[in-house]
């Protein structure tokens, strides 16, 4: 989605903008902008359709792009086509004043009618200019950048997290935000805006999270911190945890592979801290509810959106099956539609990698408006979703920049797990399935870790799949959101059509599909329904389907009916999905790679939808 950068100080603002934006290019974009203020005082647009890399070859000479103070964008097209006019910046009619814009202005076409009938002339097709000439509109009384933005935001129904720069006053960014996030660095003499820390955390880790309906006045040499009314706000400074080399591809050729990599140790980080093995359960901090609260819990409601739903199913199974404690999963998009019933005594939590999404900030939003108490559980600390639930739990993912979802996956799966424990030791479940719990936790990193040894096994895989046109996934009870999330991964960054199925349900219709051509990838692990999923598998072979089965180390029956099989170390069934859904995201990879797809930046797709 949209990305903000913005620099004032006493360096050259250009580059810092661009390095800016390519550290926001694995959020999806279709075009991009720079505005700065050069040395003479003069304001000065450069847009390009297409990567940053277009951009910056588009750049005139560095005198010309000399500046210390800039604003700059990158846009994932929501109305208007992706093309020059339509990028960000947007300027003025006097090309005095320059505003980049993340979100969407709902009465963008009134207020445009209204501009036009003063004389306004339009020069794109999107929502965002409105505010260029808005503010122009107000600075021509107020004189003054601050109450001109004020002016005109006070005027737009939607969301914004904006930045703007005046030529008459060359040593100033105002920045604002609702319902889209921004964020002020402090740097040494120096200050930079952004819509995400990835951006400038090369230059700074102090940061200030704006709040909804917030603003700042950057000058030169310091900040005011208001609301969108104009009163004053105390500035609360954090420090952002991350290490630069979280935001680096290291040795890796996508950013997907490193996270991929990284997840023996990112799901031992969503553990850490969390096991208590003198009592064999497990704690969640964030949770912030006495065992008595959590006893009385009877219903919990999962929300989120994509993979993060696939993980709430997953957590649907692990809660019902370990607490006894009914869940319902909603997709975010459809909640607050649908007039959800919420009784009393329901626990909410919502999902989300980002904690920036914006139909489960929605959801979220909608819960506590029916009374409900609703935790968050996300990756990315002071997000938006984090500071609005009533509590809340990180995953400690570390940055996950590849846009299909992978490490954040396991994390989130981790700690449902470690939720479902906790509520099932308040229960029923015993001591000794806590501790043999507890233990096989423990392993789990180590055997996520043999899995990815077998990385070139997997890639000769890919190679027997990667000129498919469809693909079905199946899958089993607390595999069958694995299969659905294996199938995600695949259409995601191959654009191989893929489904994903419950593998009994296969029957009910699926079945047409196959043939000799259809490669069908399958979860059959030693559980309670081995022996089902494989009768499921003998009617694809019996139909000359291809089968690639995901199976339990030492299973070498299943050999009889697969093309290939990719094994996994054993474990116990609630563990299942930390170590089957590993290899389906290396076959994506693989696929993909083989296929000389751009693993990281998949068309039309954005690492974070703060749209709805
Ligand atoms: C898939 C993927 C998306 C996200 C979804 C929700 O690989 O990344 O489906 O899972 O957009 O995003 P978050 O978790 O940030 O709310």
């Amino acid at each position: 989605m949209c990305g903000i950068v913005g620099y004032i100080g006493s360096r050259n603002a250009t580059p810092i903008l661009i390095e800016g934006l390519k550290r926001l290019e694995y959020r999806g974009y279709d075009s991009a902008g720079i505005a700065i203020i050069n040395k003479k005082k003069s304001l000065k647009i450069f847009k390009e359709v297409g990567k940053i890399i277009e951009l910056e070859r588009s750049l005139p000479t560095p005198a010309e792009t000399f500046g210390k103070t800039g604003i700059a964008h990158t846009r994932w097209a929501t109305h208007g086509e992706p093309n020059l006019k339509n990028a960000h910046p947007h300027a003025d009619e006097n090309k005095k004043i320059a505003v980049v814009h993340n979100g969407i202005i709902e009465n963008y076409k009134k207020l445009r009618k209204k501009l036009e009938t003063k004389g306004y002339n339009f020069s794109s097709d999107t929502d965002s200019e409105v505010l260029a000439h808005l503010i122009e509109y107000f600075n021509r009384t107020e004189k003054n950048l601050t109450l001109a933005v004020q002016k005109a935001l006070k005027l737009v129904e939607g969301t914004f997290g904006i930045a703007v720069i005046n030529e008459e006053n060359p040593n100033q960014i105002v920045a604002a935000r609702k319902g889209s996030p921004l964020i002020l660095g402090i740097g040494n003499n120096e200050f930079f805006i952004a819509s995400d820390v990835a951006a400038i955390i090369i230059h700074t880790k102090k940061v200030i999270y704006l709040q909804d309906g917030e603003m700042v006045t950057v000058d030169k040499d310091k900040f005011e911190l208001t609301t969108l009314e104009n009163q004053a706000v105390k500035a609360k400074i954090s420090e952002v945890d991350w290490q630069v080399s979280a935001i680096e591809k290291g040795n890796y050729d996508y950013f997907m592979l490193k996270e991929i990599f990284e997840q023996p140790i990112s799901v031992e980080n969503a553990f850490r801290g969390r096991l208590n093995e003198k009592l064999s359960t497990c704690r969640l901090g964030g949770l912030s509810m006495s065992g008595e609260e959590l006893r009385k819990i009877k219903k919990i409601q999962i929300i989120a959106c994509g993979t993060s739903w696939h993980a709430a199913l997953i957590g649907e199974y692990l809660i019902e099956n370990l607490a006894r404690v009914s869940v319902e999963v909603e997709y975010a998009s459809e909640y607050r539609y649908r007039n959800p019933i919420i009784p009393a005594d329901t626990l909410v939590f919502v999902i989300s990698q980002s904690g920036e999404t914006a139909d489960t900030l929605a959801a979220l939003r909608e819960a506590q408006a029916r009374g409900a108490k609703v935790f968050g559980l996300t990756n990315t600390i002071g997000s938006t979703i984090a500071r609005e639930s009533d509590g809340g739990v990180y995953i400690h993912a570390g940055a996950e920049i590849g846009v299909a979802s992978t490490k954040a996956f396991t994390s989130q799966v981790t700690v449902l797990t470690l939720l479902a424990v906790i509520l099932g030791r308040m229960k029923d479940l015993s001591p000794t399935f806590g501790a043999g719990f507890i233990k096989e936790l423990k392993q789990i990193p180590q055997k996520i870790q043999q899995i990815l040894d077998n990385d070139e096994k997997i890639k000769q895989i890919a190679e027997t799949i990667k000129d498919s046109t469809n693909a079905l996934y199946l899958g089993r009870g607390i595999n069958y959101p694995v299969a659905l999330e294996g199938a995600l991964k695949l259409k995601e960054i191959s654009y191989i059509h893929a489904e994903g199925y419950p593998a009994a349900e296969m029957k009910h219709g699926p079945i047409a599909l196959i043939d000799e051509n259809m490669p069908v990838i399958a979860i059959a692990l030693k559980d309670a329904i081995y022996d089902k999923i494989i009768s499921n598998l003998n009617e694809v072979k019996a139909r000359n389907g291809r089968i690639i089965t995901i199976a339990t180390e030492g299973d070498e029956k299943i050999k009889e009916i697969s093309e290939s099989v990719i094994y996994i170390p054993e474990t116990i069934h609630s563990l299942h999905p930390l170590l089957s859904v590993i290899p389906l995201q290396m076959l994506a990879y693989h696929v993909a790679n083989l296929r000389g797809l751009d693993v990281d930046q998949p068309r039309n797709l954005a690492k974070s939808v703060t749209v709805e």
